[in-house]
């Protein structure tokens, strides 16, 4: 028998995760830390190994991807998934009001308001609900039947397994089915297809197709890997609950807790609307997602059901599009990039051509396969598109402009670096370079060591990487900690301050998180997340060193293909002769696992805010205030502890004043970490 007491710390953890997932994923305004929210998962799911009988289907500890499916179910919509009608100008978006004037009378238009949201290039999704609990989720398919993908779907953070959210805001309804769009941003579609290259996988053309292929994978495992995200903005079902319009579906779906996009708006002016479509051209750049224009609903449901549909679309809907920003361009020449597993990555080089106000003139090719498959010559003219901030990319070639003069590229034999042949392993797309002292791979592993999500060595990028590779001062990514100082003023361009910076930064770097290590380490399949479980797992990089396979194997999150490739990475010699080199030069091999009786740190159980312009950057300042134990949030509010002010404040500071929020300096705050915590100056 499970006692009252763990039963209830249960309900409470879970309980808080929610909320803080919801505040980050959803509201993305966290309230804690990154670790303060791991404790908060790691007490639950330790909870939850003891007391099986615990685990209910939406424990946030479930999100973490189920068995593999063979195919998946077919699912029959409760009614049938509409699709839109495209418009491509303002003449065809007053022809639409025309249509849906002459079937309304001079009240009803009178009336009529408009809302317009974001067109999300994602895919469908349509979940459905039982007195809160997700049941079921399902692709869009035909439009009548889709497939059930709720497994996967669990995956997604800022998918409510439980509604509402946030508990006792109001009543879950007894039946709710809502459509949505499932996307991935476009800087989390860079860094997937980033480690889909080195991993020699396939690379996905664009965010949608990334998001699609996610959503319809057959192992929910990878899925959980996948970064996606989720817009809702369609009631489909609901029982037990009253909506008049689509502004207030979209307000009962946000109180509920779903996603909703805070771009959406209501119009009362049909004028106003067509303006703000024109006018948002621009602005669709600026997103962080996506979006291939938008669409404008008409709010009243009684009027959408006068209206009906026509074919498979509604009358009271419309999409206002865009054209993808697409040119033709002479491909010169096929290059390829090396990579710091070796991957051999094709790209074009490009006649330059201007793209959406965009000079370009490289594009990528993704892989060997995806050319041969397209049948891009060198010297054909291409199709390029670029959509927002995502790479550009050779679309397809134009073979009627064919003269018979163009090339068809092979990968070449031999690296282009240094030489020696190329390998391309069985069932994979990629070719490789395996000399493991090839310099280009050597160059962009100390990249790779060096960069923000890994040792995170500030002043060490590309180029340098490049430069200390080829002057040989570097022969593997531990040499950087024994580094001369006086070679490095030899160096064009490094002065005595650069020089100084650079030690200082990679001195700093040895005192690191573990997870950042394993990362750094550049092992095959080990990415952040990855090496965010190994860490959390081992805690040092000796137990890590010493697990096996099998082992590996157990931990959610880890497949088989990864625990291979670690334990292959740490029983090869010279890989083990640098994490020796690393750990002489007193880089930081394990951590503490967190325990109640570690010694109180500094800021324990203190919220800061920062405001204006600090002698560190931001990102440092909330580290140094972590690391001590106190934890930053965004916004003013009374349970700040202290506004920390730099030049040139903002708002933040007329709102603590307000409430009385003491306010100090970045000294002070230095000051408190370095008095433990007590006291500090109030206005
Ligand atoms: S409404 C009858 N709203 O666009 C209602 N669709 O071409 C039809 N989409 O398949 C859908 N964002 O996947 C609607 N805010 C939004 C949307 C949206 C993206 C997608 C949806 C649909 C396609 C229609």
């Amino acid at each position: 028998m499970v006692s009252e007491e763990i039963r209830k710390r249960v309900e409470a953890l879970r309980r808080a995760i929610n909320y803080h997932n919801y505040r980050y994923y959803v509201l993305d305004s966290p309230e804690i830390s990154d670790e303060e929210y791991d404790a908060l998962m790691r007490e639950l799911r330790r909870l939850e190994e003891q007391y099986p009988e615990l685990i209910t289907p939406d424990s946030p500890t479930q999100r973490v991807g189920g068995k593999p499916a063979e195919r998946f179910r077919k699912v029959q919509h409760p009614v049938p998934m509409l699709s839109l009608q495209d418009v491509f100008s303002q003449e065809e978006l007053r022809a639409w009001r025309d249509r849906v004037y002459k079937l309304l009378s001079p009240e009803e238009i009178s009336k009529l308001e408009y809302v317009v949201e974001p067109k999300i290039d994602g895919l469908t999704v349509v979940l459905h609900y039982d007195h809160g609990l997700f049941v079921l989720g399902a692709t869009r398919g035909d439009g009548f039947t889709g497939e059930d993908v709720t497994a996967n779907l669990r995956t997604v953070k800022s998918l409510p397994l439980r509604i509402p959210v946030v508990e006792d805001s109001i009543e879950a309804p007894p039946r709710l089915v809502v459509r949505g769009e499932a996307y991935i941003s476009k800087k989390d579609f860079e860094k997937l297809n980033r480690e889909q290259e080195e991993r020699g996988e396939r690379t996905f053309a664009n965010p949608r197709n990334a998001a699609a292929g996610s959503i319809r994978q057959l192992d929910p495992r990878v899925t959980a890997q996948r970064p996606i995200s989720l817009w809702v903005y369609q009631v489909v079902i609901v029982e037990g609950h009253e909506i008049q319009t689509q502004w207030e579906a979209l307000e009962y779906l946000r109180k509920l807790g779903f996603p909703v996009n805070p771009l959406n708006k209501l119009f009362t002016d049909f004028d106003e609307m067509a303006e703000y479509c024109a006018s948002w051209e621009s602005e669709k750049e600026k997103l962080p997602y996506e979006a291939d224009g938008l669409v404008i609903k008409i709010n009243d449901f009684a009027i959408q059901q006068k209206l009906g549909n026509v074919g498979n679309a509604p009358r009271w809907a419309v999409a206002y599009k865009y054209q993808t920003q697409q040119e033709v361009t002479r491909l010169l020449d096929i290059r390829v990039n090396v990579g710091r597993t070796g991957v051999l990555t094709p790209y074009a080089v490009l006649e330059p051509v201007k793209i959406g106000g965009v000079t370009v003139s490289k594009a990528t090719l993704h892989n060997y396969d995806y050319i041969k498959e397209k049948d891009i010559r060198i010297g054909d003219l291409v199709v390029v598109v670029r959509a927002g901030e995502v790479i550009p990319q050779v679309v397809r070639p134009v073979k009627e402009a064919r003269t018979g003069d163009e090339k068809i590229f092979k990968m070449p034999d031999r690296c282009p670096v240094c030489g020696e042949p190329v390998v391309r392993p069985e069932g994979e797309v990629a070719y490789y370079c395996i000399n493991s002292a090839c310099p280009a791979q050597l160059a962009r592993k100390i990249e790779h060591f060096a960069s923000r999500r890994a040792m995170d060595i500030e002043g060490l990028g590309e180029k340098q990487a490049d430069l200390f590779v080829q002057k040989g001062l570097v022969h593997d990514v531990a040499d950087l900690y024994y580094l001369d100082p006086k070679k490095l003023l030899e160096l064009e361009g490094f002065g005595e301050k650069k020089v100084q910076n650079l030690l200082s930064a990679i001195e700093a770097s040895k005192d690191r998180p573990l997870w950042r290590l394993i990362n750094a380490l550049g092992i095959k399949f080990v990415g952040e997340e990855v090496a965010k479980i190994l860490a959390e797992r081992y805690h040092s990089i000796d137990a890590l060193m010493n697990a096996s396979e099998e082992e590996l194997q157990s931990i959610p999150g880890i497949g088989p293909k990864i625990a291979k490739s670690i334990v292959d990475w740490f029983s090869r010699e010279s890989n083990r002769k640098v994490i020796e080199k690393l750990r002489k030069a007193g880089v930081r091999m394990s951590e503490e696992e967190t325990t109640e009786e570690e010694t109180a740190k500094p800021l324990e159980g203190l919220t800061f805010v920062i405001t204006g312009t600090l002698p560190l950057p931001r990102s440092k300042v909330k580290e140094l205030i972590e690391s001590n134990g106190g934890r930053v949030t965004d916004s003013v509010s009374r349970k700040t502890s202290y506004l920390v002010v730099g030049e040139s404040p903002g708002s933040k500071l007329d709102k603590a004043r307000r409430l009385g929020v003491p306010t100090i300096s970045f000294e002070e705050l230095q000051e408190l970490i370095s008095r433990g915590g007590q006291g500090g100056s109030t206005e």
